[in-house]
């Protein structure tokens, strides 16, 4: 994957040109005292848990644009963290293992690269060896591509040596043998498998219909939580061809500015057929996706009230939302947007909504030439790889919905080191809209609110979220925060701990 992370500048400000006075050096030195106090209270929680790393300089913080570039560009929480995804001592080496497991992953690219993940932990507790997963074809994507036209297979073969055997295919003398087929229970525990084992009795092999989320997001020995990151983060490398295209993209982006910002606009005609959001769109819209999600069996809720959707804060931003998000959030109008998406809906229509504020908005194909996309079309998860990898390498990502690209974007910039992801709280600034659209609200107060809000939102490091509570039973477990989401504490670790 491409690195290209620049280092913050740090520059003295103490030294400038104009020849100071005694009042502008007294006050300088009341405010560095009371800045030292503040980022001391700041940080003292980081100090005593974390004795090797000192509290950030504070010179550094003392230019006032700087603190203003800072805040939207930085990820300053992120010093003295680092991925951990080495082993326990207590772990053991794979053995080889005469019982087979196949896999055909379901979903769109990130709910399948989960769910293979979870499938290498999966056949470690079982003892078994595993067969590169089918890919799905029949989803609403379509997409033909085998996994070594997306993954780097080779690579993940021999990354994962140590863990579990991975073979191409099954060995010939097995290929008629009789197969169970099995549904996993979904977000299952180590108990779940280990009684699974009792299959071996009687076969040898199994075939697992389905990957996504068939393993519970917590509870699980940690070496088998650091297997699922190495397996995601390191063992899962997109091929030679969507690795070059990604990195080029990428340094693309950065010959044009020298930050970006990956917004997932999640503004394509399925996702607003499938949540029922009209909000903003002409009659006629409406209704072409009212018949859309008629038409489409695997959608279950065909009534949608649209308003009650919005309101509830189920609908994705729309493109004139996202522009009045990152204006109030700060961003200057010359700031550089990759959109990390498919088709936006209605498109320059409503795109013009975001570009009248965000004039430097790109797209893939505005970045690279056609000849270069061509063996990428009618392989949407070949293009969302792109978008995958240009979204990790941005200095700031922004999903406008929630979902799988969302949620694996974040744990992925989380476990490389905290990079900043601002999830918008849609609910809450689709009440702030409403207001500034009738009236009630100034730019100002509305930049305000927005701040305070998002303060929280931004990727910092946190416990993984729970279940809601009063929520009983198996329900917990899908509603609790996606380890993918947030592999921490598992996956990352603070300077002090061990190994790298
Ligand atoms: C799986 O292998 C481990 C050793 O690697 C062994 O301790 C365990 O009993 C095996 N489990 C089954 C179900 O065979
Ligand atoms: C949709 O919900 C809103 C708010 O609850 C309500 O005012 C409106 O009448 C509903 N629309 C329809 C068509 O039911």
């Amino acid at each position: 994957m491409v690195n290209h992370r620049r280092n913050s500048h740090i520059r003295n400000p103490l030294i400038c040109n104009r020849k100071p006075s005694f009042l502008s050096i007294t006050a300088y030195v009341i405010l560095l005292f009371a800045l030292s106090i503040f980022v001391f209270i700041l940080y003292s929680k980081d100090i005593l848990e974390d004795e090797q790393n000192k509290p950030l300089p504070v010179l550094e913080k003392l230019k006032p644009d700087q603190l203003g570039d800072d805040q939207l560009w930085e990820a300053s929480f992120s010093h003295g963290l680092h991925p951990c995804v080495k082993p326990t001592s207590k772990y053991k080496a794979a053995q080889v293992w005469d019982r087979y497991i196949t896999v055909r992953s379901n979903g769109g690219l990130n709910q399948m690269r989960a769910g293979i993940a979870d499938m290498v932990a999966v056949a470690r507790i079982m003892n078994a060896t595993l067969v590169i997963p089918q890919l799905d074809k029949s989803s609403f994507w379509q997409d033909t591509s085998t996994f070594s036209d997306i993954f780097d297979e080779l690579h993940f073969i021999k990354t994962l040596q140590q863990d579990v055997r991975v073979v191409k295919e099954l060995p010939k003398e097995l290929q008629d043998v009789p197969r169970v087929r099995k549904h996993f229970t979904s977000w299952s525990g180590m108990s779940y498998y280990e009684e699974m084992t009792q299959l071996w009795k009687d076969h040898q092999l199994i075939h697992v219909a389905k990957s996504d989320s068939r393993l519970a997001n917590n509870d699980l020995p940690l070496d088998i939580q650091r297997l699922r990151c190495r397996a995601l983060y390191h063992a899962l490398r997109f091929s030679p061809s969507i690795n070059g295209l990604g990195k080029k993209l990428v340094e693309r982006l950065r010959s044009h500015a020298e930050r970006y910002i990956a917004l997932h606009l999640r503004y394509e005609k399925d996702m607003l057929s499938f949540t029922g959001c009209t909000y903003g769109l002409t009659d006629a819209e409406s209704e072409e996706l009212r018949i859309m999600r008629e038409n489409t069996n695997h959608w279950k809720i065909k009534n949608i009230n649209s308003t009650e959707q919005r309101i509830g804060g189920f609908c994705p931003l729309t493109p004139k939302e996202v522009g009045v998000f990152l204006q109030a959030l700060g961003y200057p109008p010359s700031t550089l947007i990759y959109i990390a998406a498919g088709e936006i809906y209605g498109g320059n229509a409503h795109l013009a909504e975001l570009t009248s504020r965000f004039p430097n908005v790109v797209f893939k194909e505005m970045l690279a030439t056609e000849e270069e996309l061509k063996s990428f079309s009618k392989h949407a998860s070949q293009t969302a790889a792109l978008d995958y990898i240009i979204s990790i390498e941005s200095d700031v990502f922004i999903p406008s919905h929630s979902g799988n690209m969302a949620r694996a974007v974040e744990g992925h910039r989380r476990f490389l080191g905290h990079r900043k992801t601002i999830t918008p709280d849609r609910k809450r600034l689709v009440e702030i809209f409403d207001r500034l659209e009738a009236g009630q609200l100034e730019e100002n107060s509305v930049s305000h609110l927005v701040r305070q809000m998002h303060k929280n939102r931004q990727g910092a490091l946190r416990k993984r979220g729970g279940a809601p509570s009063g929520i009983k039973g198996r329900a917990r477990f899908r509603l609790e925060e996606s380890f993918y989401q947030n592999p921490y504490s598992e996956c990352i670790c603070r300077s002090k701990d061990t190994e790298r």
